[in-house]
């Protein structure tokens, strides 16, 4: 006899509740729909660069499939990446780093997800930037520890009030997180706002996560990491990785720098979940760190050129304010004189004038009264939302 079909009732794991998401795919996915009914729909939601891989890093990949490099790998990454990232982040950083301090994981995320589930327990306070990216706090709350948010403010260009900040450590504090330049505000930390941080951690227990994905794409002066403070190397897990700076968002490749033991726990999670990244994706990541770098120099350019035009586009239009970014493909405009809230205005853009952006507060409270604009897409498309927005704001407000 044939067992009865019972649709048993899902029952997930409590942790799940706690777990947050993404809001530009959520965003992508209604823009898509949208389109697929025939509306015509700019994305400026999505934060990856529209420009193509460099065809160097291609060529490198394409040749390391015909050779073979099809198979698992070590867990950490092969030992000529993790020397190669060991060579760049120690010019770049103007530190020693060797490669047992280099783990590489498919994409810069991971390392935030790992980060949390190796340092984070129950009731530990993680400091970090808001707005901000979405994914730390998801991952905080996830793994139970406390989301205990630094406000950063548009007066002070979107940079963390550093006493502001001190203020917030306490004895349950763990780590730090410091984003720069920063996703969603397009705001930078200044090496003496980061000399302020680390005097402000002292002698405490306490790692900062420095996320450094955008590093690259600093338009004015050069990026400083926490990591280059004397006394802080140890103490600093820095995230950097391929997608933005090399455009390889879809090849899934990124790093964490760390000491080594830390180095060993982080590679024991890449064992249990992943295994290795993708062996052919780690030639090319060679091939982008060895060779020619006039494409990411290139896109930097382009990036903030369309930062400009963007920015002084959207001053024009009734209602939104905004200042220039210094770094990464994000404009952040204040939006509070169209007497809209953020969710509110986000929506009736992407439905009612065809602009896919995301609401400010996608990046957590403090992104209320703003909206974020990825200006990772053509000049000519920018123009073409800068005059949906006006149009609308015209009829509507
Ligand atoms: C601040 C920040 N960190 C990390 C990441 C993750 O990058 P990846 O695509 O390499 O996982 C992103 C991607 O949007 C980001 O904006």
């Amino acid at each position: 006899m044939i067992a009865p079909c019972v649709q048993h009732e899902l029952l997930l794991a409590r942790r799940m509740s706690r777990l947050g998401t993404e809001t530009a795919f959520e965003v992508l996915i209604r823009a898509r729909a949208l389109e697929g009914k025939g509306k015509s729909i700019i994305h400026l939601e999505i934060g990856e660069p529209d420009f193509d891989t460099p065809a160097n890093v291609v060529e490198a990949a394409v040749d390391a499939l015909h050779k073979g490099w099809t198979h698992y790998g070590p867990s950490a990454g092969l030992p000529e990446l993790r020397q190669a990232i060991a060579a760049y982040v120690s010019r770049t950083r103007g530190v020693e780093v060797s490669p047992d301090e280099v783990v590489v994981v498919p994409g810069g995320k991971p390392i935030i997800f790992f980060t949390m589930l190796a340092l984070i327990e129950q009731g530990d306070e993680v400091i970090c930037p808001n707005p901000g990216f979405p994914i730390y706090e998801s991952m905080i709350n996830y793994v139970g520890g406390k989301a205990v948010p630094i406000p950063l403010r548009e007066e002070r260009d979107f940079a963390m009030d550093v006493d502001e900040m001190a203020s917030l450590i306490t004895d349950r504090t763990k780590l730090i997180i410091l984003n720069s330049p920063q996703n969603p505000t397009g705001g930078v930390l200044q090496r003496g706002d980061i000399e302020q941080v680390a005097k402000a951690i002292g002698d405490r227990n306490i790692l900062v996560l420095s996320d450094e994905i955008y590093s690259r794409l600093q338009f004015a002066g050069q990026p400083f990491s926490i990591m280059s403070v004397p006394g802080m190397q140890d103490r600093t897990v820095l995230l950097d990785g391929f997608s933005k700076t090399y455009a390889m968002t879809g090849w899934r490749i990124g790093y964490g720098v760390m000491r080594a033991d830390l180095a060993a726990h982080i590679t024991r999670l890449m064992t249990n979940s992943n295994s290795c990244t993708a062996s052919f994706t780690q030639m090319a990541g060679i091939e982008a760190l060895r060779g020619d770098q006039s494409a990411v120099d290139r896109m930097c350019a382009a990036f903030q050129q369309r930062s400009e035009a963007f920015v002084t586009g959207l001053n024009g239009i009734r209602g939104f304010s905004c200042r220039m970014p210094k770094g990464a493909f994000y404009v952040f405009p204040n939006i509070t004189g169209t007497g809209r809230k953020s969710k509110a205005l986000a929506d009736a853009l992407l439905e009612e004038a065809g602009v896919a952006a995301l609401s400010g507060t996608a990046f957590g409270q403090f992104g209320e009264g703003y909206l974020r604009f990825s200006v990772a897409n053509s000049i000519e498309k920018l123009h073409q939302a800068l005059e949906r927005i006006d149009r609308w704001t015209k009829q509507n407000l």
